[in-house]
């Protein structure tokens, strides 16, 4: 293992930095090993690949489309958020300190999500059960903390999975098994042979993680009989759900499916959500749903929720209070209804994934699939899609095709849990413009045709 100097002066000759030689160095195998785990550099490898080719027509992320935003926004939500405030009778100091001062651990625009979610999601939970968090991660890393408690507890998450619950489990040490998903989603009979699994090896399986809705990475769209029968198979096997649902917005007109959630009359989904693609990425906001009660020592009884924001004041002590109020002022303006206001950013991501599938035909005839050995699947809204190639499509290659064809992508087996997926890539057309999209896979289908198959 390479010995990594932590600490290095930016200028060796800094007048008042200690000399080189007296720099403290670290080895990196000293240091938690999750830090040197190459499967804990996927995030930073897929956002910074736009920045090292940045001639390249990036597919390589899930970056939101951007185009639609205005600085002024910032401030009008703010003072919109302010406002709702003032018409429910908050007097003004309250107001001044709850936007400067520390807040709540647990956040102060619960009842406003909860309105939301009653609206838009039919998921109906008190604001105690809701927990404001820095983005989906934290809330990830909040629900994993509060329910493994052993090295014997194990996670399992659907395979391939999105990069951020697979380090907050590494980050925990929390043992991850996968379930491989199909062209459907995650076979709930999978999930409990899965736990079965587990179990016979005298581990605990302790919950699931899936993405329902359009997956990440694979768009897959789990179908509503699989839902009901998970949630079964969640009872039968003792498992929690962590439902994570950031793209279910993004569905074509009168096609969004209900949320495990909402489905669930036993409590055994925790929901984890996120202001990332319904909102903005730049306020790291997202938020945990979890209404289980839960008996305390003394006969007391609480939602997890609040149980858990012991967990989250040591993560963070508390969310941004300008992020809550941005959002706050978001909901607000909108009714406390995000499915209206998403609709024209459903339609820009609809028809970027209608030209990516139309520019794929048009380059990889599916008549000829012989000759170029290309498929891909046809998810119906989300942010991703999958190609299947001929050649291992790993994170060389895909350097090679930005650099020299100018376009970068996704290896899928960055996302698989126990291998595979390496002759498969990711394409994430959410912030390309359909003229940017067709340009791409023209440049993609000349790096295919010159890769011979293997
Ligand atoms: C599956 C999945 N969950 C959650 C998120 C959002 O996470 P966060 O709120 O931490 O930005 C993303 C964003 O890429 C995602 O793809």
């Amino acid at each position: 293992m390479s010995t990594t100097t932590l600490s290095a002066p930016d200028a060796p000759n800094a007048p008042d930095g200690p000399a080189d030689g007296d720099m403290l160095t670290l080895r990196q195998d000293a240091l938690h090993p999750a830090i040197a785990d190459p499967s804990m550099d996927s995030m930073r490898i897929l956002s910074e690949t736009a920045m090292k080719f940045p001639e390249a027509l990036s597919f390589s992320s899930g970056a939101p489309y951007d185009g639609n935003h205005d600085l002024a926004d910032l401030s009008f939500h703010i003072d919109r958020y302010v406002k709702h405030l003032q018409e429910r009778g908050v007097p003004q100091q309250r107001i001044t300190r709850l936007l400067f001062q520390y807040g709540p651990v647990n956040g102060f625009i619960q009842d406003d999500v909860a309105q939301m979610l009653r609206n838009d999601e039919d998921i109906d939970v008190p604001a105690e059960a809701i927990m404001i968090t820095h983005g989906f991660q934290e809330a990830a890393l909040v629900a994993l903390r509060g329910l493994f408690s052993g090295p014997d507890e194990v996670l399992l998450s659907v395979s391939p999975a999105y990069v951020g619950i697979r380090g907050a489990a590494r980050m925990l040490d929390i043992p991850l098994e996968a379930v491989d998903e199909g062209p459907q989603g995650l076979d709930p009979e999978a999930v409990a042979a899965a736990a079965r699994a587990v179990r016979a090896t005298g581990r605990r399986p302790a919950a699931l993680y899936l993405v329902p809705d359009f997956s990440n990475p694979s768009g897959t769209v789990l179908p509503l009989q699989a839902r009901r029968r998970l949630l079964e198979v969640a009872a039968e096997e003792d498992l929690i759900i962590l439902e994570d649902n950031p793209y279910g917005l993004f569905a074509p007109e009168g096609e969004a499916m209900p949320t495990l959630k909402s489905l669930d009359t036993a409590g055994r989904v925790i929901y984890l959500g996120s202001f990332a693609k319904s909102a903005f990425p730049g306020a790291r906001l997202g938020y945990l749903v979890a209404d289980q009660p839960v008996t305390g020592a003394d006969g007391a009884t609480r939602t997890l929720a609040q149980e858990l924001s012991r967990a989250k004041a040591m993560f963070s002590v508390g969310s941004s209070s300008l992020s809550q109020a941005v959002v706050g002022g978001i909901l607000a303006e909108n009714g406390h209804t995000l499915r209206p206001a998403t609709r024209e950013l459903a339609a820009v991501y609809l028809e970027r994934l209608q030209v990516t599938l139309d520019s794929l035909a048009e380059h990889f005839p599916p008549e000829d699939h012989a000759e170029h050995q290309v498929s891909w699947n046809t998810p119906r809204g989300g942010f991703f899609l999958t190609v299947e190639v001929g050649f291992e499509a790993g994170l060389g290659e895909m350097e090679r095709c930005a650099r020299d064809y100018g376009v970068s992508w996704a290896p899928m087996s960055m996302f698989h849990i126990d291998g595979g997926g390496e002759r498969q890539i990711r394409l994430g057309f959410s912030n390309l413009a359909p003229e940017a999209i067709r340009e791409g896979i023209a440049r993609l289908a000349r790096f295919i045709n010159h890769t011979p198959r293997a």
